[in-house]
């Protein structure tokens, strides 16, 4: 098992008297001293602005800012660094790619019930305003799909797949490979959604050959509002730009009382205005963090703690787990709801108050699979995630709690 407890301080607090027991991670992980220091080292030692003052200060943060992205396109195997992408979340990387890229109207884009409402959204909306055609798979129940299913989904009039890679609800991990075969096979771009996958997994986007991924830092141990979009250089080379401004052109004209700009390549041709830099400094301290435990090992530390919980969890009255128990194809988190207690909500207070255990409750983002499976989004699902930093301990807490709950209101 990993053992970095203590490059989390937070983790000495205490919540009634309670040690903290973090289990939100698939909503925001922790943050490790070494990613606070490096945004700190920026704050306190050259807090300036990067890619257009040439002053010292200016061309340090320059310097950080580069180094980082070489160093997160090194995390996701990019070919190059300029195929990522510095965004505010995954949200924003799955907007930009539903706005920027060519569809022409009347074809089609395949999405999923499972998909977070970032993955969906920006895809119904823009087929609504283009005239394009939406098709959606439906995962079975416990969040795996039928291969069969997008054998027909996606024809040759698909321009656009965009999938979950791995569910933050049912934790299960898409055939990914297999359905950018499909897609490629018949003409169309996949955007895999990593936000859930990048922090707990190896992940190699020229061995998968996506076209686009999404990937949120905030849950792989860096800064808050800060996120990635990988795309193949190509695509984003021919895309339209999504912001206009500065540092994303590389010449403005102006003649005969027209403002003429030339642009720039990516990743400039997306990063208009001043960047996050402190934000982006941390994105590379994460990306070396991660890195310097080993995303196998990570994986591996995440199953011991997957197969504790579902066994606590299994062997208890009136809990129903939402999705697959199977831990070969399913990321560090589990999904519940108790027959007994109305409210997922109910849940997350009482383990919060009275165990000092932080569980997520409520749609998780992921309104159309709660409906499929007849689950009251209103009322919804609780879920525990797991990270690097969790323990025996935090589940064992955890166990007695929901234990304790059950117990109560039976
Ligand atoms: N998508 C994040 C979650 O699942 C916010 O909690």
């Amino acid at each position: 098992m990993l053992d970095v407890r203590e490059d989390f301080p937070v983790l000495k607090r205490r919540i009634n008297g309670h040690p903290l027991v973090y289990l939100d991670s698939a909503c925001m992980s922790l943050k490790p001293k070494q990613v606070v220091n490096a945004m700190r080292e920026y704050y306190e030692v050259f807090p300036a602005c990067g890619g257009r003052s040439i002053h010292r200060l200016g061309e340090e943060v320059s310097n950080a800012c580069a180094s980082a992205r070489e160093r997160f396109a090194r995390f996701i195997n990019a070919a190059e660094s300029s195929e990522c992408i510095w965004t505010r979340n995954a949200t924003e990387s799955l907007n930009i790619v539903a706005a920027c890229t060519d569809l022409s109207a009347g074809s089609k884009i395949v999405t999923t019930s499972l998909e977070h409402h970032s993955g969906s959204l920006p895809f119904v909306e823009r087929a609504r305003r283009d005239g394009l055609k939406i098709e959606v798979v439906e995962a079975r129940p416990d969040g795996t799909f039928d291969i069969e299913d997008w054998k027909s989904a996606i024809d040759s009039s698909t321009r656009m797949v965009s999938v979950v890679h791995s569910s933050n609800v049912t934790g299960t991990i898409a055939p990914l490979k297999e359905i950018v075969e499909i897609a490629h096979d018949r003409g169309a771009l996949v955007i895999s959604d990593d936000a859930q996958f990048a922090p707990h997994h190896p992940l190699d986007v020229q061995a998968l050959d996506v076209d686009f991924s999404a990937i949120s830092v905030h849950k792989m141990c860096g800064p808050t509002g800060m996120g990635v979009l990988y795309g193949k250089i190509e695509h984003l080379k021919s895309m339209r730009m999504f912001l206009y401004g500065g540092d994303t052109v590389s010449d403005v004209r102006y003649e005969e009382g027209r403002i003429l700009p030339e642009y720039l390549p990516p990743p400039e041709k997306y990063e208009a205005g001043l960047q996050n830099y402190a934000g982006i400094i941390g994105a590379g301290a994460a990306a070396d963090y991660l890195q310097s435990l080993g995303m196998d090992e990570i994986e591996k530390h995440e199953r011991g703690l997957l197969e504790r919980a579902l066994k606590e969890l299994s062997d208890m009255d009136h809990i129903h787990i939402v999705g697959t128990d199977d831990t070969n194809i399913k990321t560090g988190l589990v999904t519940f709801t108790i027959d007994t207690i109305g409210a997922a909500h109910d849940i997350a207070t009482f383990l919060s108050e009275e165990y000092g255990v932080m569980i997520r409750s409520g749609w998780h983002c992921v309104g159309p699979f709660h409906y499929q499976l007849g689950i009251d989004p209103t009322k919804g699902s609780a879920r525990a995630s797991f990270y690097i930093y969790n323990n025996i301990d935090d589940l064992s807490t955890f166990a007695q709690g929901v234990r304790a709950l059950i117990e109560m209101s039976s």
